[in-house]
């Protein structure tokens, strides 16, 4: 799978609602392990690889040989928040850029599994920043969309250059 790069259209687009949980949903998030593995990354949403599902795939370990912590959440809600902090984050559809962002510190979520099952969890630290950051992907919203003023003017000129590359290569 290819990682959409920002500006991607399909980044805005967000994800739909999951109702069969089968073998193409199987291989999808297999393939969407892959694909984060093979770019470093820790979390990786559907958008991101240019299909409009709500889920996402998650390693806090990043690491395909640690498959203890691997995590798919199908049709995640966050239902609760606790508590903030500031930490930094990177996101696969911008590389090279990374960026202090405010976060929730504690959040509960209400999430299906490959099976349809319906689970709540509650997840902290950096789980719980993961967790946000994939989520806002599902709704078309992205990293950098969260940026204090001054993070903000800090990374523009590096926004501006993934928005020039992109018209070069249309
Ligand atoms: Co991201």
């Amino acid at each position: 799978m290819d990682v959409v790069i920002y500006p991607g259209s399909s980044l805005r687009r967000g994800g739909k609602t999951i109702d069969s949980f089968d073998d193409e949903l199987r291989q999808v998030v297999s393939d969407m392990f892959e694909t984060m593995y093979s770019h470093n990354g820790v979390g990786l949403a559907a958008p991101q690889v240019g299909l409009p599902l709500n889920l996402f795939v998650l390693n806090p370990a990043g690491n395909a040989d640690e498959k203890d912590g691997e995590m798919v959440l199908i049709n995640p809600e966050i239902v609760k928040r606790k508590g903030h902090e500031f930490g930094e984050e990177g996101c696969l559809s911008f590389p090279g850029l990374y960026a202090e962002v405010e976060r929730s510190k504690d959040v509960r979520v209400k999430y299906q599994d490959l099976d349809g099952e319906e689970h709540e969890e509650r997840f902290e630290g950096f789980l719980a920043r993961i967790v946000q950051h994939e989520a806002d992907h599902l709704k078309g919203v992205v990293f950098t969309d969260r940026l204090s003023a001054v993070e903000k003017l800090r990374v523009r000129g590096a926004l501006q250059d993934f928005e020039r590359k992109s018209t070069q290569k249309s």
